[in-house]
């Protein structure tokens, strides 16, 4: 499964970059506001930083200017991905992009049948929202392993890509129900490597290893 980072914080994915966990970068509106600069300049950085993907997202809701948005952010690097939302709109702008040879992350979906339309248009990566699934008193995993079961019924190529990642748990669960990619801010990341065991182990190792003289 690859790591995403979820972030538009260029010093959080060098941070992430340098040890050795990011296969790509997803961003949305609300993570380029917090960083307080201009929305292509922080795609064009973040591509820079990474080998993998980037996924930079349309802020339009209308196919026309979704698509002159798409092919515009497109051009700021090779590894940039028109990241849409899953919308009627958003869905013909799949297609017109697709058929531009342009990479799209289809976003903000809640159910199967959504990421089925994503994949129909053509969709290289799709978006389900785990932790705001949770958050309703769903469960968002049943949501990804859905989507997997139907992608894998059709021999669909579309790459689920689990976002809305909250806690190790969905990482966890992401990997064994197979999804391509997850998505998760730098904070889970690096939860990921803790547990007490491997902490309270090094201790004593250290401790003992000062009886031993080297
Ligand atoms: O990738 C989508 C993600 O950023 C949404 O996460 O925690 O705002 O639901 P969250």
């Amino acid at each position: 499964m690859k790591f995403y980072i979820d972030t538009a914080d260029i010093e959080e994915i060098r941070q992430a970059n340098r040890r050795g966990w990011v296969d790509g970068v997803t961003t949305n509106p609300s993570l380029v506001a917090k960083t307080g600069r201009r929305h292509h300049e922080v795609i064009k950085d973040i591509c820079r930083e990474v080998d993998g993907l980037v996924s930079a997202e349309v802020v339009s809701t209308e196919s026309e200017t979704m698509f002159k948005e798409g092919l515009e952010l497109a051009k700021l690097a090779d590894n940039v991905v028109v990241k849409v939302p899953m919308i009627e709109e958003g869905l013909i702008t799949v297609k017109k992009l697709t058929a531009e040879r342009i990479k799209t992350n289809v976003t903000l979906v809640f159910s199967p049948i959504q990421a089925l339309m994503a994949a129909k248009a053509g969709a290289t990566i799709v978006s389900p929202f785990v932790g705001r699934v949770d958050d309703t008193g769903a469960n968002g995993m049943n949501l990804v392993s859905q989507i997997i079961q139907i992608y894998q019924n059709y021999d669909l190529n579309t790459q689920v890509l689990v976002a809305s990642i909250r806690h190790p748990i969905h990482v966890l669960e992401s990997a064994l129900v197979g999804a391509h990619i997850a998505t998760m801010p730098f904070n889970v990341m690096k939860s990921l490597t803790n547990h007490p065991l491997t902490d309270k182990g090094l201790a004593q190792f250290l401790k003992d290893a000062q009886k031993v003289p080297q």
